[in-house]
């Protein structure tokens, strides 16, 4: 934690006292060149992503990215690209991937346990966004990307890509309920003109139909993100509101104890060594997941190991953003190269 970048100074250094941080500076730049600094982490708005990331990468640093990578599919491209070509090691921050249950049901499905795949569905629904939350610069699309897609459908998007497969046609319907909302601290009201709910079909490399949504207005939702993944030889479920949990059906099961099981998270588990005790349901949470990222991203670096999710899965989610967008907009099918 050498250097914290603020976009003024007083925030930065009011960052860099809270933090911890060495020092700090108003000027991104500052961080991005430094000799002493080996890992940038940027977590600016999204449309301020791809210039401090490229840079960094210039500066021969790894760099940690948060999602989506960029407000568009052409600028999260160069950024992969440029990471490519500097052979710099990157992370996107998908951070429920590293949620432990999740993680489980990755290996689950690559080792068979549900057969052959038909059927994925995969939300992120929370209700913050009403008409109360004030103006800023996730509702404008040019700094953006999208509204609740971005924001939140981007990690359901990486959730299917993660358990099953790469998306190759996509079908939406892209909704903005709310129009304008106040300016904060304001008394006036501006457009809103992103998606509030998106709700898309895909078909799969494989051959498996998902169903992906978002919603940051699904009223008594606080941290949906859940999927169902059907198989000819069992189904799985999670939802992050109860993120300790795996729900299993395995169609192997005799027939009089059939039914679906609860898998608790517990020591036998990847990054079950993160419990202060060793009993299962002791707790993983949101802040698990990131800290699983972030030790399994410091791993990565020093053994040289590859790296997932990198700057090549933050650029497919936002080509398929974007191919979710078209297809609503053209009321059709789209295929995604
Ligand atoms: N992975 C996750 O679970 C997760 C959760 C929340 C947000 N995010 C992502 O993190 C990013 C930031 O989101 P947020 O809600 O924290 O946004 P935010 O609007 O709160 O801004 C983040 C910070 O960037 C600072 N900033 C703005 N301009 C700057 C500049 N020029 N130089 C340095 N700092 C500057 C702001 O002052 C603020 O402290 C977004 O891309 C968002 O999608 C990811």
């Amino acid at each position: 934690m050498k250097v914290i970048a603020e976009a003024t100074d007083e925030l930065a250094k009011n960052a860099a006292e809270r933090l911890g941080f060495g020092s700090w500076t108003s000027d991104w730049r500052r961080v991005t060149a430094d000799p002493s600094v080996q890992i940038v982490d940027v977590m600016t708005p999204t449309y301020l992503h791809k210039d401090p990331a490229i840079d960094a990468l210039e500066h021969g640093k790894a760099v940690i990215c948060e999602k989506p990578l960029a407000s568009n599919e052409r600028d999260a491209r160069e950024m992969y690209e440029v990471a490519k070509r500097t052979g710099a090691k990157t992370l996107v921050g998908f951070n429920y991937r590293r949620t432990p249950a999740v993680t489980l049901a990755r290996q689950m499905i690559a080792k068979g346990e549900l057969g052959r795949i038909s059927h994925v569905r995969s939300h992120f629904m929370e209700d913050w966004g009403g008409p109360q939350f004030p103006l800023s610069w996730r509702f404008r699309p040019e700094q953006a990307g999208a509204g609740a897609l971005a924001d939140l459908g981007s990690h359901a998007i990486d959730m299917v890509r993660y358990l099953v497969g790469e998306p190759k046609e996509v079908c939406a319907a892209a909704e903005n309920f709310i129009p304008e909302r106040m300016v904060p601290g304001g008394k006036t009201k501006e457009p809103s003109r992103v998606d509030d709910v998106t709700m898309t079909l895909m078909r799969l490399e494989g051959g498996a139909i998902a169903e992906v949504g978002a919603s940051w207005i699904a009223t008594g939702r606080k941290v949906q993100l859940d999927f169902e993944v059907q198989g000819s030889e069992g189904t799985i479920y999670f939802t992050m509101e109860r993120p300790n949990e795996l729900q299993f059906y395995s169609a192997r099961d005799p027939k009089e104890a059939s039914g679906f099981r609860t898998i608790y998270f517990g020591p036998a588990h990847k990054y079950g060594e993160t419990l202060l005790f060793s009993s299962a349901t002791m707790g993983t949470g949101y802040v698990d997941s990131v800290m699983n990222q972030m030790h399994d991203f410091l791993l990565a670096l020093g053994g040289g190991e590859e790296y997932s999710p990198s700057f090549y899965d933050g650029w497919r989610v936002n080509r398929l953003i974007e191919a979710v967008l078209e297809s609503s907009k053209k009321k059709a099918w789209v295929t995604v190269a």
